[in-house]
């Protein structure tokens, strides 16, 4: 980042830029650092803006650089007074960049990582946005949950990517796995899914259902 803002010599007491998703401030710290420029850093996350703040402190630039917690879908609506606006890393949440479709990857997390990364790399590569929630694609609402925040964003988006391994994965309190919900939500959106099941699992399927007590009856 600061590579690419150097070249165009802005001066740096009379510029301000705005971090929308700064995270743990690592553009607006190393901006402040290395170009002298204010900085806003606008992040959900509590925990990480503490680190910001903190990693502000250690590199000496606390009074160049200012960290809020707040929502940037809202914060973008009333803002202004900015003279760089950093928009990094944050997948779709402001919409469609000129209107590519947002496919989110819906499926537990580690033990299908691997498959995962395929998938974006595939995704992108195709020309659309991913939305992984690992990757920080999904927004984060301070008064929701990290899972709920992916329910309402796998509606947001134009198509969601089932995959359906050998784990559930966690459950909400109703007994669901957040993988379920997420496929329930794309149901009730109406957004197509695309389901990937793991061969053993048509194979567990298919035993499952052979031996389910109806078709028990049915065989005597
Ligand atoms: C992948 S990180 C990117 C961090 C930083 N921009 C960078 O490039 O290092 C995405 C960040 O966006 C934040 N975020 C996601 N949704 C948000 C929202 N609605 N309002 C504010 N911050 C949000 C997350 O908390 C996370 O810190």
């Amino acid at each position: 980042m600061v590579e690419l803002l150097r070249p165009l010599g802005l001066d740096p007491a009379g510029t301000k830029l705005l971090d929308l998703g700064c995270g743990k401030g690592a553009v607006s710290v190393t901006v402040a650092h290395a170009l002298g420029f204010r900085t806003v850093g606008i992040d959900a996350c509590e925990v990480f803006l503490e680190e910001a703040k903190q990693k502000a402190a250690e590199w000496g630039v606390s009074h160049k650089c200012r960290f809020e917690l707040k929502d940037l879908r809202e914060y973008v609506k009333e803002a202004s007074g900015f003279d760089v606006v950093v928009f990094a890393s944050l997948g779709g949440l402001l919409g469609d960049y000129h209107m590519i479709p947002s496919i989110f990857v819906s499926s537990t997390i580690i033990d299908l990582h691997h498959l995962r990364e395929t998938i974006r790399d595939t995704v992108a590569d195709l020309g659309y946005t991913p939305v992984m929630s690992e990757h920080g694609d999904v927004g984060y609402l301070p008064d929701m949950t990290a899972a709920e925040s992916c329910f309402v964003t796998v509606n947001e988006c134009r198509l969601a990517v089932l995959i359906v391994g050998k784990r559930y994965g966690s459950k909400e309190s109703d007994g669901r796995s957040v993988t379920h919900h997420e496929f329930l939500s794309a149901k009730d959106g109406k957004i197509p899914v695309i389901t990937l099941v793991d061969r053993d699992v048509l194979t567990f399927e298919q035993v499952y259902d052979a031996s389910a007590p109806d078709a028990c009856q049915r065989q005597v």
